[in-house]
């Protein structure tokens, strides 16, 4: 408790214009809170421009959470009953989760806070996506808090698009808290995402039907269909000097594996091993073209070829249901 009233007091302090890095010593916190004319300092004028800028809530059941604007907050999957009781008491009214897994809807609700669930890739959020996490946040009556599994990546690159959205925030901004919340540069998607941003149009904000608080999982052979899709990109941009695009797609294919690994514990322990060695191999193809080690990389894509043929066979060719 004492702990969450620091935060509080903190996320006054903070909403009036300092970052906890910047803050310089005589520009403390105003009593009232209710302006955001700290005196003009060098440090000020190096700041984005802003009301506020995102920090840290210490937190351990909101991993990687923050307080990015009075209205947003950002972080991984909330674990349990805690993580729920905390945010009821920062006085969230929605979460909104863009991870692919079932949100815990039961337990959100207990808590007075509803969900919505609207999953994204860690390759770009499309225009449709963008225009319903911002009607999710319009139609929360309060803040929301924003989450993905881990809370660095896709999370931040929702409440990016939300607060470019809803609070102005410039393309520079958005990147500048993509990198504080620690989103990987591998995901250029993401980052592509923030820096394009444009309005959606009003009507496209109303939508005619309710948001989903829960979708099902995307089915093994979509999942497989991205797979075939990032691995055929990693084969044409193995092609090109420098192939900067397989890179980007070894990364995603490695998290398209984690993701279906993260959906497939009832598949059995033969189907899990086959997976583990596919992301392995994924990974090591993911290092071996940042370090440009060429023959690491051609031994790479000949395991990755290899673990789809081996899991085809044990799983798919032969278990014709
Ligand atoms: C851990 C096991 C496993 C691994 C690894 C795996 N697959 Fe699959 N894949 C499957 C299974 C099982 C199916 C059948 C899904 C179904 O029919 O519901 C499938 C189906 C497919 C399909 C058929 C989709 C269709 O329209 O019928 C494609 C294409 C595919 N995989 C591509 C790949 C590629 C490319 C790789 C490697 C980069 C790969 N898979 C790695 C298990 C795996």
């Amino acid at each position: 408790m004492r702990c969450l009233a620091i935060v509080f007091v903190c996320s006054l302090a903070m909403s009036i214009g300092c970052g906890p890095a910047r803050q310089p010593p005589a520009a403390t916190s105003r009593a009232d809170g209710s302006t955001n004319a700290a005196p003009e300092s060098k440090l000020d004028s190096q700041r984005p421009t802003g009301p506020m800028q995102p920090f840290r809530l210490d937190i351990a059941s909101l991993p990687n959470g923050y307080r990015v604007s009075p209205q947003v907050f950002s972080g991984g999957e909330p674990h349990g009953e805690e993580a729920f009781a905390k945010l009821q008491e920062l006085g969230v009214k929605a979460v909104i989760s863009v991870d692919g897994g079932e949100p815990p809807v039961a337990l959100a609700k207990a808590h007075g806070l509803r969900y919505v669930h609207l999953p994204i890739g860690y390759d770009g959020i499309n225009q449709t996506r963008i225009a319903q996490l911002l009607r999710a946040a319009n139609e929360a009556e309060g803040p929301v808090y924003v989450h993905c599994h881990h809370g660095k990546h896709r999370g931040p690159a929702a409440v990016a698009v939300i607060c470019e959205g809803r609070e102005g925030w410039t393309p520079q901004q958005a990147e500048a808290w993509l990198k504080q919340a620690g989103t990987s540069p591998d995901y250029s998607g993401l980052y592509r995402t923030v820096a394009e941003f444009k309005a959606p149009d009003p009507r496209e904000l109303k939508g005619s039907s309710p948001l989903p608080e829960s979708v099902a999982p995307p089915a093994l052979i979509e999942q497989m269909l991205q797979i075939d899709e990032h691995w055929s990109h990693v084969l044409q941009g193995l092609g090109k000097t420098p192939p900067t695009d397989a890179q980007a797609e070894a990364t995603l294919l490695r998290e398209a594996f984690t993701e279906l690994e993260r959906a497939s514990a009832d598949r059995g322990d033969d189907f899990l091993r086959q997976l583990a060695t596919a992301k392995a191999a994924a990974k090591l193809l993911e290092t071996g073209l940042k370090d440009k080690a060429e023959a690491a990389v051609k031994q790479a894509s000949a395991k990755i070829k290899q673990s789809c043929k081996d899991c085809h066979a044990q799983h798919r060719d032969q278990v014709r249901k």
